[in-house]
């Protein structure tokens, strides 16, 4: 991931810079795209809902994610860039995954390498729902991919998955996949594979989703006001 601060870019500006890495995924949430660039998604209190990241429930456990994890099309890199802070809270977290992959022991990292995930929609926090590709917002819907990726660039691997977006793991029963994936995040999320990004107005943050996991945290959203404007590249090599 790479920050750069101190920018001071519109909404176009951030559609162009973003379309030379790729192609632009923009978010299934229809209500919060940017009416004038509907390829930026405003995540934050400013736009026509909260849109949040952040435990919903008001537990501090944070909900670590890739973006368009639940896609069969996840995205590649993203692009947050701040227009708006609130004092305290908002902060957003990122784990590297090839870390936390290359931490486990052999024999953890072969079992890692033999199974598939499976990703949904169903369990994302946030008071809005994505509709599905063929517009169907209630429909069920499960995306099975390896649980290590291997990054197609630098041929080095990367866990991959999610705290809610991740429903379970394919063939296993879910109690089974529910204890090992917490195990699972509770050790890929280690202070030393973690950087902390507190915001500040004009820093705009890029990362590699496909070794990099990211979660929002909360903050007081009666007082004080977020607005964060997202792109989001698509991915472009096969996922595996
Ligand atoms: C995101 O998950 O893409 C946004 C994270 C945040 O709002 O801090």
């Amino acid at each position: 991931m790479l920050v750069f601060p101190g920018q001071q870019i519109s909404p176009a500006q951030q559609v162009a810079f973003s379309r030379a890495l790729g192609e632009l995924a923009p978010t299934a949430w229809v209500e919060a795209r940017l009416d004038d660039q509907p390829d930026i998604f405003v995540i934050g209190n400013t736009g026509r809902a909260l849109v949040s990241f952040a435990p919903a429930d008001g537990s501090d456990r944070l909900e670590w994610h890739a973006d368009h994890m639940y896609r069969n099309d996840p995205a590649r890199a993203s692009l947050l860039y701040c227009r708006q802070t609130p004092p305290t809270g908002g902060d957003t977290h990122f784990a590297c995954m090839y870390s936390a992959f290359e931490a486990l022991s052999p024999e953890a990292q072969a079992e890692a390498e033999q199974l598939h995930a499976l990703h949904s929609v169903d369990l994302l926090p946030g008071g809005l729902k994505p509709a599905n590709d063929d517009g169907a917002p209630d429909a069920p819907r499960l995306v099975r991919c390896p649980l290590v990726r291997h990054h197609p660039r630098s041929g080095r691997r990367a866990l991959w998955f999610g705290s809610k977006v991740t429903v379970g793991i394919e063939g296993w029963p879910p109690d089974r996949a529910r204890a090992y994936l917490d195990r699972l995040e509770a050790h890929a999320t280690r202070d030393e594979f973690r950087y902390r990004h507190a915001w500040r107005a004009g820093d705009a943050v890029l990362w590699d989703n496909r070794r990099v996991l990211h979660a929002g945290s909360p903050f007081d959203t009666a007082q004080h006001r977020r607005e964060m404007h997202r792109t989001t590249i698509r991915e472009d090599h096969p996922v595996r």
